[in-house]
């Protein structure tokens, strides 16, 4: 069994799906949700789901090894991101080197980087008037939404979208391809070309 957890700050509506999928699937085990945000919307999401949920603050997060020791208790190979909006310290991206999946709602390079996350992301692509948007999937490294993209998928956004009708095309993107994206990465189907 692989096992995995997911951080999230939001909502959790992704972090949902992965979670059902997997439960329906099997070979791979969501072991506990992580959040940053006590009033996040995937903590009542974890309870109905029955996947124990951590709370953690920023000092822990950043200024301590906790999180990290907590994964390994817990014989955690892979960590997914699904909406979570703090940059990654360098002791989980060292304990889990090539390890760690995040989602951006957009066609990275373009709109990623500190502070481009969910409404931020739509409402700019809206303002500059682009054909298209769509989701990266991609590995996690030290600098926010640069490591190698493992999966992108796109969507059509003409004159009448806000960022409210381009947020529902990305998250039925997203729904549809994250929880089998990840399979295939948790389970080496896919060629990253990534050194151990
Ligand atoms: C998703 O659209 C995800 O791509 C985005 O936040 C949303 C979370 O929705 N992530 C980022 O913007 C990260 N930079 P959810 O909480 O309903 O899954």
């Amino acid at each position: 069994m692989v096992r995995i957890v997911i951080f999230a700050s939001g909502s959790g509506s992704n972090a949902e799906r992965i979670i059902e999928y997997f439960e329906k699937k099997g070979g791979v085990e969501v072991v506990m949700i992580l959040t940053n945000n006590p009033q996040a919307g995937v903590i009542e999401r974890g309870r109905r789901l029955g996947v124990p949920t951590l709370i953690f603050d920023r000092k822990t997060f950043t200024q301590t090894d906790k999180i990290v020791e907590i994964l390994r208790y817990q014989a955690v190979d892979w960590v997914i991101l699904a909406g979570f909006l703090w940059l990654v310290p360098q002791n989980i991206i060292r304990a889990y080197h090539n390890r760690i999946i995040n989602i951006h709602p957009a066609l990275l390079p373009k709109y990623g980087g500190k502070g481009m996350w969910g409404h931020h992301v739509h409402q700019a692509v809206v303002d500059n008037r682009e054909k298209e948007s769509g989701i990266t999937i991609h590995m996690v490294d030290e600098k926010y939404d640069e490591g190698k993209v493992i999966f992108q998928a796109s969507c059509a956004v003409d004159e009448n979208d806000t960022a409210e009708t381009v947020a529902q095309k990305i998250h039925l993107l997203e729904y549809e391809h994250f929880p089998v994206i990840i399979d295939k990465v948790v389970n080496w189907e896919l060629d990253l070309g990534l050194a151990e």
